[in-house]
């Protein structure tokens, strides 16, 4: 998939799926990958080893 120059939002981020798709979205190269999760303490800690912005 292209994703260079997409800003990518994913609810639901902080574990399974969600989190598995940031990871790959960083990974691709996208230009921003905004995730949001109903646990808060989860999304930052994941936001930070996959380094997507909570
Ligand atoms: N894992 C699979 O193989 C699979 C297959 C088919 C369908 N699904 C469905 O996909 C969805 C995600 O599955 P998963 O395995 O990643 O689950 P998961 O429980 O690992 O992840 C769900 C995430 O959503 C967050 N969440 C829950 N309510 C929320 C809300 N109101 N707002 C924001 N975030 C919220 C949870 O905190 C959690 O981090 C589920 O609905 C599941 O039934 C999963």
């Amino acid at each position: 998939m292209i994703v260079d120059n997409k800003v990518v939002v994913i609810t639901g981020a902080a574990s399974g799926i969600g989190r598995a798709l940031a990871e790959r979205f960083v990974k691709e190269g996208a230009a921003k990958v905004f995730i949001a999760d109903i646990s808060e303490q989860k999304l930052k800690q994941v936001a930070e080893e996959v380094g997507a912005t909570p």
